[in-house]
């Protein structure tokens, strides 16, 4: 790639032309990208022309082009937010030194995971919803699927830019290694539980944007807040790409509510699968198990490592710099959840080891204004009804809860109890056939799998009939 033009090929504000160590990595590193995207990406429509935004710099014009391409020339960038002159750093014993512009040497290998397990879930997420191109409800959402993959790939070089520029051969040895391991494999699987489930169908892709999604939108947040600054600066504009992930999965799930209702009033009935809908039941039992799995992502309730990322001032808490106290949290407790037999109550803990908590709750409030706007849509159908979020305690897998069974109102069960029900509260395999039955892939243009209503509007301003993906 002698005589490339660095700024035209990979957009970035990295100065990259004038780095040759980091042009060597990443010239290396491509072309294993571009291989493990023709195998590992989106199956099919690689050679169609996508109505795609590409960021070509940081500022308000540049980060949002709109224009057809095709995946495969997507041009991924390498963009820092702009650098705030004089930042120190917030929080933890190095609070008010210096924000760090290179790697602090003692934290070199805790760092370094970090940014690992952050950049795992990137690739990761492809490779869930490779195959749903197949079966996509409509152009729109075909275009938003692919958009959020070649996004997820950019997070994906933005993880191997730190990498490639700061961790010297140990980082192009991870490098590597992110385009090696594969979601759900045996025996080389991703680093994150969540991240090797299977995305086998549309519903399950927009519970994932919107559950999985906003993990990412928490711990990119809590990674914004850290004392190295590339990766804060990282963080913080790849929060701008994650916003457009996030608004798929809410209106996505919105316009599924949407058509369910229609459904269930034209029929009169609340089974509507009869009219190849997706009742609301079953609505249910998905956001219950999405929400699970993604809880499960903030790891234990008391955990050292969340103590000893904060103290170091590598990852600081949701909106660190908003809040007012010492930012050390040595003397501060918080309520964690505690389990006194078969009841759950809540106990005041020290604060540190209770970040991935106090993360965790940011996290399910969140979560609960999207459920909320759902329900809106049920009541403006007149309908009675409501879907809500199950006890942080159910169906988990990690932590306190990992060792009970808990129902989704939050009451402890025997393991009989919760065998009784578990079909009642998680999908079965009945309702994953009937799922994967309605996955028929509708691609003429304006036109909308029964399924799902059409969206509000279209994409920067095109109309919702627009041709957002050439089949021809
Ligand atoms: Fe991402
Ligand atoms: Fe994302």
């Amino acid at each position: 790639m002698a005589g490339i033009d660095y700024g035209e090929r990979i957009p970035n504000n990295v100065s990259l032309g004038e780095n040759r160590r980091l042009q060597r990595a990443l010239e290396e590193w491509q072309p294993k990208f571009l291989d493990w995207w023709m195998d590992m990406g989106p199956t099919g429509y690689q050679e169609r022309d996508v109505y795609l935004r590409t960021a070509v710099s940081v500022d308000a014009q540049g980060w949002a082009q709109f224009d057809y391409v095709k995946m495969p020339d997507y041009r991924w960038g390498l963009f820092l937010a702009e650098s705030e002159p004089g930042r120190t750093i917030g929080f933890g014993d190095h609070m008010g030194a210096p924000a760090w512009q290179d790697v602090p040497g003692e934290y070199r290998g805790v760092l370094r995971r970090l940014i690992v397990t952050q950049g795992d879930t990137e690739p990761a997420s492809v490779e869930q919803q490779r195959h749903l191109g197949r079966t996509c409800p409509s152009l729109y959402d075909l275009r938003n699927l692919f958009q959020i993959n070649v996004e997820e790939g950019r997070h994906l070089w933005a993880m191997v830019y730190l990498l490639d520029a700061y961790f010297g051969r140990d980082g192009r040895e991870e490098s590597e290694a992110l385009l090696q391991r594969r979601s759900g494999d045996r025996d080389k699987p991703r680093i994150l539980g969540a991240f090797n489930e299977k995305t086998p169908d549309w519903l399950s892709y927009l519970m994932f944007t919107y559950f999985t999604d906003r993990d990412g939108k928490y711990q990119l947040a809590s990674l914004a807040e850290s004392g190295f600054d590339p990766l804060s600066r990282t963080c913080r504009f790849m929060l701008t790409e994650e916003a457009h992930h996030l608004f798929v999965g809410e209106t996505g799930i919105g316009r599924v509510v949407q058509r369910t209702c229609e459904l269930m009033r034209e029929g009169k009935t609340d089974d509507v699968r009869r009219l190849g809908g997706l009742d609301l039941a079953t609505l249910q039992k998905y956001i219950n198990f999405h929400y699970s799995v993604s809880l499960d992502l903030f790891g234990s309730e008391v955990s050292t490592n969340a103590a000893n990322f904060y103290t170091m001032g590598l990852k600081g808490r949701f909106e660190e710099s908003k809040k007012r106290d010492d930012h050390r949290l040595k003397d501060a407790t918080y309520a964690v959840s505690e389990l006194a037999g078969d009841r759950i109550t809540s106990r005041e803990t020290p604060a540190l080891p209770s970040l991935n908590e106090r993360l965790r709750d940011d996290y399910i409030a969140d979560c609960r204004r999207g459920v909320d706007r759902w329900n809106q849509v049920i009541k403006k159908h007149e309908i009675d009804r409501e879907l809500r979020l199950p006890h942080r305690g159910f169906h988990r897998a990690i932590g306190l809860f990992g060792e009970v069974k808990v129902s989704p109102d939050g009451r402890v069960l025997s393991e009989a109890e919760w065998d009784a029900k578990k079909h009642e509260w998680l999908p079965t395999e009945t309702d994953q056939a009937y799922l994967e039955s309605l996955m028929r892939p509708v691609t003429e243009r304006g036109r909308f799998a029964n399924w799902i209503a059409p969206p509000a509007r279209g994409v920067n301003g095109r109309p919702v009939d627009f041709e957002y993906v050439r089949l021809a």
